[in-house]
């Protein structure tokens, strides 16, 4: 695995959170577990049979994968009115993010931040990228180019990294719909160093965006729309919220400490 020295030293056992031992083609459990290297990425997903939400739409994420950015783009701004990309601009700008820093992005699907977030890291930043399905993984690593993001497929909730690893962390559209979000959220939280930042947001409506057909069309299609926004994550302070992608979307903003 071609992955940094600080990474392979900060990758953790997702379940008990004890350190892996690295080998070719798999990482091994003290106790002989073995977690598989799948074309390059590796695969530290906790548990091992999906449950619930993410037992559902894992594998739609996977079928969905090679078509997702577009249709994002499509029906965002059919709904929405905005340019997504641009809105993707405006949520990585708010980030808080410098040159130099570790980030840790959960849930990237295809990738379609990460060209912003390293444009803020650059020069001497590194992004790790952790998501559910594998399909995503495989479309974020082609469109990456010569970007030099880590990938690694995982459970949002049962974060395979040691305490205090990342700069910051940021996650954006698949909270409202894990099996796990408030345990995904101190899993945020944990792999964070005091004094760094976490961010998350998802859909959800805005005061301001009135009643009517889009709202009634955007429930139906995903319940996600339907969940008030988390209670913030113990261990976190100067939390500052947003709403984004015109109005349809929230993203939050806090230090750990
Ligand atoms: C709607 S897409 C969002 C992709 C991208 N972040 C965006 O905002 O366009 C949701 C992503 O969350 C991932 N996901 C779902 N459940 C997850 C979990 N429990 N842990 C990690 N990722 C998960 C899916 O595989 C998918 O890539």
């Amino acid at each position: 695995m071609d992955y940094p020295k600080w990474m392979l030293d900060a990758i953790r056992c997702p379940e008990t959170k004890e350190p892996l031992q690295i080998k070719e083609d798999h990482l091994l459990r003290a106790d002989g577990l073995e977690y598989p290297i799948i074309d390059g990425i590796p695969s530290l997903v906790f548990p091992p049979e999906l449950v619930g939400q993410d037992k559902k739409l894992n594998r739609f994420y996977d079928l969905f994968a090679p078509l997702y950015d577009l249709s994002e783009r499509f029906f965002g701004r059919l709904i929405t009115g905005i340019d997504i990309r641009e809105g993707r601009k405006e949520i990585v700008s708010h980030l808080g993010l410098r040159s130099g820093m570790t980030v840790l992005e959960v849930s990237p699907g295809p990738g379609v931040f990460q060209q912003h977030i390293w444009d803020k890291i650059t020069p001497n930043g590194e992004l790790v990228a952790l998501d559910l399905s594998l399909g995503m993984l495989r479309q974020c690593r082609k469109k990456q180019g010569r970007l030099g993001t880590h990938l690694i497929q995982g459970n949002g909730a049962y974060l395979p990294f040691m305490d205090g690893s990342f700069d910051a962390l940021f996650h954006f559209g698949g909270l409202n719909l894990f099996n796990e979000p408030e345990k995904a959220l101190s899993e945020f939280v944990r792999v964070v160093r005091d004094g760094g930042i976490v961010s998350w947001g998802d859909e959800g409506f805005a005061p301001s965006v009135p009643e009517g057909w889009k709202k009634r069309l955007l429930t139906r299609v995903n319940p996600g729309f339907l969940k008030p926004i988390p209670t913030v994550p113990d261990g976190t302070t100067d939390v500052a919220e947003y709403e984004v992608y015109g109005g349809f979307a929230y993203l939050e903003v806090a230090i750990k400490g």
